[in-house]
C-alpha cells in the first residue's frame, strides 16, 4: 500500500484509491475533485513546506496515473490477441464483437464540448448557429468588413493564401477571423429586419501566419457574433457580453471596456473582464494584472451594413468576435495552446 508523508494527502490517496477502483473510465480520477483541490492548494502552502507538498501531490497523481497506464496495456494485450481478420458480421451485438469492445472510445474534442454550452447560453438570449467558411476571398475577408484598399490594418492578419484564385484574380484564403462571414449574413437575413432583429453568432475555425508558442496558434476557433435591428445601444453590446461571461464561467466577474480600432466597427472597443483564474487578484493567467482582454466588440460600422443592402439611417447593431480556445483554456487552467490541436491523448481524455 502507497503510504504518503502527509496527513491530507494520505488521506486523499484513501478515498482516490476506492474511487478509483469503482470507475469504469479510470482516468476520471485525475479531474476528481479532490485531486485537483490538492493541485491546486500547493501554491497557497507556506514558503518552508511548498515544495515537500507539491512533490507529494505530484506524487499522488503519478501513482494514479501508472495504474491508468497498467490498466490500458493489459487491455491492449488483450485486444492484441483477437483475430480481426475474422469475418466480420454486423448481426453481432457489440459484446459478442470484443475487438469493438474498445477500452477507450475517443471523446468528443473539448473544444466542441464547450461550444456546446457556448452556443447553448446564447441560444436563451435569442442568438441563432451560422455556419463558417473555412475557405474565403479577399472581399470577405477586407473589403466588405471597410477595410480600405492597401490600409495597414491588413497587415494585422496574416492570411494563409491559396494558389487558387477568386473571381476578381485574387488569391483565395483561409479566413484569419469569423467576421469574415459578416457580410454574407447580413445580406442573406436582412429582410428579417422587416419584423425583428437579426440575432446570429458564428463560430469558426480560423487560421493566422502566428510564430507559434503557448500562447498562440496558426490554426484557432472564435466566436463572431452580429445583432441588428432598431436603435440598438452599446449598452445591448455590454449587457449581453456580460450575461455570456457570467454564465459561462458561473461566476459574478468585474467588466470595462478599453478603446481599440477595428475598421468595420464604430466606435470599437475591447471588452475587458476581471480574471476568472484568480479573481482578479493576479496570477500567470493574467499576467498578474486582475484583468484580460476578451472580445473585441464594437458598433457595426454604417458602410458595412450599408455594403450587406442594410439602410444603416433606418437600422444599427453591434458585432463581436473573441477566441474560443481562450475561453476554454481560462475556464480549465489550461497554459498552452498547442493541446488543443496536438491530438495528444492525455490532454484529451481529461475532458471526457
Ligand atoms: N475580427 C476581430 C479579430 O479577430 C475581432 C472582432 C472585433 C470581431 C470587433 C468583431 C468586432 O465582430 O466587432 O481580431
Amino acid at each position: 500500500m502507497e503510504k504518503f508523508n502527509n496527513q491530507l494527502i494520505e488521506s486523499a490517496y484513501l478515498e482516490l484509491k476506492q474511487e478509483f477502483d469503482l470507475l469504469d473510465d479510470k482516468s476520471k480520477i485525475l479531474r476528481s475533485k479532490t485531486l485537483t483541490d490538492l493541485l491546486k492548494s500547493i501554491k497557497d502552502q507556506p514558503d518552508s513546506n511548498r515544495a515537500q507538498f507539491g512533490a507529494e501531490v505530484n506524487r499522488l497523481r503519478d501513482f494514479f496515473q501508472n495504474l491508468i497506464d497498467q490498466v490500458n496495456r493489459r487491455v491492449v494485450a488483450k485486444l492484441d490477441q483477437i483475430d480481426i481478420s475474422a469475418p466480420f458480421d454486423s448481426n453481432l451485438v457489440v459484446s459478442e464483437r470484443p475487438h469493438l469492445l474498445r477500452f477507450d472510445q475517443g471523446s468528443i474534442h473539448p473544444i466542441n464540448q464547450e461550444l456546446e454550452e457556448i452556443i447553448s447560453i446564447f441560444n436563451l438570449m435569442g442568438f441563432e448557429v451560422e455556419e463558417n467558411l473555412e475557405l474565403d476571398d479577399d472581399f470577405h475577408m477586407f473589403d466588405s468588413l471597410n477595410f480600405p484598399k492597401n490600409h495597414p490594418a491588413r497587415d494585422d492578419y496574416d492570411n494563409f493564401l491559396l494558389e487558387d484564385l477568386d473571381n476578381q484574380g485574387h488569391h483565395l484564403l483561409a479566413p484569419a477571423h469569423t467576421s469574415s462571414m459578416q457580410h454574407r449574413i447580413l445580406k442573406k437575413n436582412k429582410d428579417l429586419l422587416l419584423t425583428e432583429s437579426i440575432a446570429k453568432i458564428i463560430p469558426g475555425r480560423v487560421f493566422r501566419n502566428e510564430n507559434i508558442d503557448a500562447r498562440h496558434e496558426h490554426t484557432f476557433y472564435q466566436l463572431e457574433g452580429i445583432y441588428v435591428g432598431r436603435n440598438i445601444s452599446l449598452g445591448n453590446l455590454i449587457s449581453t457580453l456580460e450575461i455570456f461571461l457570467n454564465q459561462y464561467f458561473k461566476k459574478e466577474l468585474n467588466f470595462h471596456t478599453q478603446p481599440s480600432y477595428f475598421p468595420f466597427t464604430e466606435p470599437s472597443f475591447e471588452f475587458v473582464m476581471s480574471c476568472p483564474y484568480c479573481d482578479g487578484g493576479g496570477c500567470n493567467v493574467c499576467s498578474m494584472s486582475g484583468w484580460i482582454e476578451i472580445i473585441g466588440c464594437g458598433m457595426i460600422h454604417p458602410n458595412v451594413l450599408n455594403m450587406a443592402g442594410i439602410d444603416s439611417k433606418r437600422f444599427n447593431g453591434f458585432a463581436w468576435g473573441g477566441g474560443i480556445d481562450r475561453l476554454v483554456m481560462m475556464k480549465y487552467g489550461i497554459e498552452d495552446v498547442r493541446y488543443f490541436e496536438s491530438g495528444k491523448l492525455n490532454f484529451l481524455r481529461q475532458f471526457k
